[in-house]
């Protein structure tokens, strides 16, 4: 039988856990064995006990989870000194930026251990229910808007009353991907009058297709690489951007920026005179703050205020709805565990054929 485990992670940087109760018992059907760190669920809410009826053993330090674990999952590469406890040969799943994780990904290579970062899925129907790159970005866009709206000093629906009628908030939305479409469904659900502007102009219709107004940057092109992610802008585009948003920006009480090109830091669309030139009391909140922000002044987990508009972005969102994110989260991981297990080997079997599997297996230093 083998033995699949997990331990909680440093609770100050990451709060989400990759086995829940209910993945344990997908884990059990498939005839392994799951260790988990005492208390791994407890400051989500979930006790040892729930993990306990499920079938997992809980009755473990970290240590001794990690030193017999054949199959470990996590959110994060680990630390050094969990590295040194990991066994040679046996198989790490998680979300690792390889960008930021290089040493430690190499200290692993060196020990033997395979190592799956779910980051490098291929975008396929097939790999759809591991995706966590989605799962976890639909919530942070959900929550960049819950958090915006936290701030914000006034009501977001247009409300009729008789002591007079409040208008309605208005929010954009820069970059409809995962994230931004579920921050313009959040924010039309909340009553808000929602726009939107992407570099692809397939986002359009999606946009539309949400009730939010799409935002077209006058004769550009099409800036969509064939695998469906966006191009890096070129010096035309951007200076066309800024003229649409110069304006716009004004007039909007809340900006929820998202935009990403994978692999690179993220674009500047927001300047210091735009966010200057919005009315006090607007919000930008930056989900792209940790690849360096897509506004002026933001920052990683500070609230700067200038002119009474206030700048944020969290490192780690996803911490503050932390219970969501891990149960979409490990339904994402039992899914990839799934098929990397043979049905007829009886066991996991690694099939370089698969473009899931190849695809997102490190085998060598990077
Ligand atoms: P995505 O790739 O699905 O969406 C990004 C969108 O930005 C794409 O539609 C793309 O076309 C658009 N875009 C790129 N350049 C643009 C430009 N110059 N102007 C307008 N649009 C542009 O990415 P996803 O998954 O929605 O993630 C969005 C951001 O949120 C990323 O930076 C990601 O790292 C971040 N994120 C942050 C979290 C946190 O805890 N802070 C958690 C999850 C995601």
């Amino acid at each position: 039988m083998k033995i699949i485990g997990s331990v909680k992670e440093d609770l100050v940087r990451e709060k989400r856990i990759s086995i829940t109760p209910e993945t344990v018992k997908k884990f059990s059907d498939l005839n392994f064995s799951v260790l988990l760190e005492n208390k791994y669920g407890e400051h989500l809410g979930i006790s040892d006990e729930e993990y306990k009826n499920k079938g997992a053993s809980l009755n473990n330090s970290a240590k001794e989870v990690l030193e017999k674990s054949e199959i470990i999952l996590r959110v994060n590469c680990p630390s050094n000194d969990e590295i040194s406890l990991i066994k040679d040969k046996s198989i790490l799943i998680g979300q690792f930026d390889l960008l930021l994780n290089k040493e430690t990904i190499n200290k692993l290579i060196k020990k033997e251990v395979k190592i799956f970062s779910l980051n490098l899925l291929p975008r396929i129907t097939r790999a759809q229910s591991m995706d966590v790159l989605s799962s976890q970005a639909n919530l942070a866009g959900y929550r960049a808007v819950i958090e915006s709206v936290e701030e914000f000093g006034k009501a977001v629906p247009m409300m009729m009353t008789a002591a007079g009628t409040i208008t309605p908030a208005k929010v954009l939305v820069i970059g409809a991907g995962v994230a931004g479409l579920q921050a313009i469904a959040t924010a039309k659900r909340l009553g808000a009058i929602v726009s939107a502007t992407d570099v692809r102009t397939v986002a359009k219709e999606q946009v539309e297709s949400l009730g939010g107004k799409f935002l077209a940057v006058e004769g550009a092109e099409n800036l969509e690489t064939s695998g469906g992610y966006a191009k890096e802008a070129g010096e035309d585009f951007k200076k066309k951007q800024t003229e649409l948003l110069k304006n716009l920006v004004k007039n909007n009480d809340i900006i929820i920026c998202t935009a990403l090109i994978p692999g690179k830091k993220a674009p500047r669309i927001i300047s210091e005179e735009m966010v200057k030139s919005m009315k006090p009391g607007s919000i930008i909140y930056d989900l792209a703050v940790s690849q360096g922000g897509n506004s002026a002044f933001s920052e990683a987990d500070k609230v700067k205020v200038l002119n009474g508009v206030k700048v944020m972005g969290a490192k780690n969102i996803l911490n503050n709805l932390a219970l969501s994110a891990s149960n979409l989260y490990a339904r994402n991981l039992s899914s990839f565990v799934n098929n990397l297990y043979s049905k007829e080997k009886k066991d996991i079997y690694i099939n370089q054929e698969d473009e899931i599997i190849s695809k997102t297996l490190i085998n060598k230093e990077l």
